[in-house]
């Protein structure tokens, strides 16, 4: 039997797994990286952590799937989206890398906006605004912030085609990560050579941009001996996708009507599109699927497991000791906490804009906030608050698709936070629709996973491996009384942002 690896370079670890040609998962194994924010606004990681992780994760995983080297059929990669990372002539990692939540570059947005003839213009040559998530505007800032480093690049690669660079010596990427390069014609699927040519960028420092599920390289023996053999060379190694594409076809969002709700560091709500239709005001991003010729629009909020995990950081630590005591998850006890608090917390409400926000306030001065603190506010409150407030800042999104009118009959939903069914619950309430979770809930990692075993021939296509794989739980339905409280705070929680927008900006100002 032929088995896939499926590698996911996270913001918090990197997962591997290894599936079989069924789908089922037969290993898996996860190592951490550091994050980190040397500056208010800037979110940075080494890009050597991602390869020491992939050097422990791959063999872990192959070990406790119990499958030969030889048995490994192909492998997909898929990463955090839009992270620059620069190398010099000798391949050598030039600067740590600017991730996906990093909030620097407000300039080098205008900068691109202008330099395009404007954000018309812009929207028709890659589909989508710039924002400061996205890699293009981290490019220009190196070059107009640190022109010493810029001088001596001469490749430009996403995260995991970083580490797709050190498994294969290739320079390759795929159409679902170039796209939030903001250098990409997500309608054509090609580099935008005019929007290129208008940043003065050279097409050379781009990789190679494939299909998503097409072989872009073998692995080399050098890789396999840092691999410990746990992979032989000659492996292939398909495109994959950035992690929201990635994860999307791991949950079977390959036709229309079906989306999902992804809650990891940042939050997804995430809908497939048979053609690459863009949101006029620019609040939804539109990217090429890892579907072959498909697309896809999704709204990302930045800090959705992300808030909950800065609450464990700074408040959770009674919750971390007990945790260590028995043997549990801090989350767990926190989350049960939350649980007892009531229904729209008496008014408590929270900002998750922990590291700015993009979906739809395109905001990077935004900051966290807890509003309505009262005598009678407990941890366990603020904990609820938390997470409600995530669950808004996720039904922004998909009120902007209901807006649009693009059908989302069916919520999927996946990631870490999914695996607690309170937040499940909470989703469904907060929507008020229905919703359900997977019964292989893997994420990226699982989709290309099986990206790889379609550019390996094991199936047609992508739809066609989804249908022999992926399976969906019982759905949630929502809880009427709880969608009632939800649907009467929701739109006073909206307000705050509007009431709020100046002040953060003049905070920020006074920060300088
Ligand atoms: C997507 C995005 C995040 C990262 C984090 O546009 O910025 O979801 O991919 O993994």
């Amino acid at each position: 039997m032929a088995f896939y690896l499926g590698i996911d370079i996270g913001t918090s670890g990197t997962r591997a797994i290894i599936i079989d040609q069924k789908g089922k998962l037969r290993g898996a194994a996860t190592a951490g990286h550091t994050c980190q924010a040397p500056k208010p606004l800037w979110s940075e990681q080494a890009p050597a952590e991602w390869w020491a992780a992939v050097k422990q994760a791959v063999p872990a995983a192959v070990q406790a799937a119990k499958v030969k080297p030889a048995d490994i059929a192909g492998l997909g990669l898929s990463g955090q989206m839009h992270g620059l990372v620069l190398l010099n002539r000798k391949n050598e990692v030039l600067r740590p890398a600017i991730l996906w939540n990093d909030q620097r570059t407000g300039a080098e947005c205008e900068e691109i906006t202008k330099r395009a003839g404007g954000r018309a213009a812009l929207l028709k040559m890659v589909s989508n605004p710039a924002l400061t998530g996205f890699t293009a505007p981290k490019i220009l800032w190196v070059r107009n912030h640190e022109p010493k480093v810029f001088d001596q690049a001469v490749k430009i690669l996403l995260p995991k085609d970083y580490i797709r660079f050190l498994l294969t010596g290739e320079y390759a990427t795929e159409v679902s990560d170039a796209s939030g390069m903001l250098l990409l014609d997500v309608t054509r699927r090609v580099w935008s050579k005019a929007l290129l040519s208008k940043l003065h960028l050279d097409i050379a420092m781009l990789p190679h941009c494939y299909e998503s599920h097409v072989v872009s390289g073998k692995l080399t023996a050098a890789a396999s001996a840092a691999l410990g053999g746990a992979l032989l060379p000659g492996t292939p190694v398909v495109g994959g996708g950035g992690d929201c594409a990635a994860g999307a076809v791991g949950a079977g969002i390959v036709k229309s009507g079906v989306g999902s709700v992804s809650i990891g560091t940042s939050g997804v709500v995430f809908v497939h599109a048979e053609k690459a239709q863009t949101d006029p005001l620019g609040r939804v991003h539109t990217f090429c699927h890892a579907v072959n010729g498909k697309w896809h629009n999704m709204g990302v909020t930045l800090c959705a497991g992300g808030s909950l995990q800065w609450f464990r950081n700074a408040l959770g630590e009674p919750e971390g000791a007990v945790a260590r005591l028995t043997g549990g998850d801090p989350y767990d006890l926190i989350v049960r906490e939350a649980q007892a608090a009531p229904t729209g917390c008496e008014g408590l409400c929270f900002l998750p804009y922990l590291t700015g926000e993009r979906t739809p306030h395109a905001d990077p001065l935004a900051k966290g906030c807890f509003i309505g603190i009262t005598p009678r506010v407990t941890k366990g409150y603020m904990a609820r608050a938390v997470i409600e407030g995530v669950a808004y800042g996720l039904a922004e999104c998909i009120n902007i698709f209901r807006e649009l009118n693009v059908p989302v009959r069916q919520i999927r939903v996946m990631g870490g936070g999914s695996k607690n069914l309170f937040w499940n619950q909470m989703i469904a309430d907060v929507f008020n629709q229905g919703t359900c979770g997977l019964k292989a809930s893997e994420g990226a990692a699982y989709g290309v996973a099986l990206l790889a075993a379609v550019g390996t021939k094991a199936f047609k296509n992508v739809e066609e491996a989804c249908a022999a794989t992926v399976r969906t739980c019982s759905p949630l339905k929502p809880n009427a009384a709880n969608a009632k409280v939800y649907a009467r705070y929701y739109p006073l929680w909206k307000n705050l942002y509007k009431s709020l927008k100046g002040d953060f900006a003049a905070l920020a100002e006074a920060h300088g």
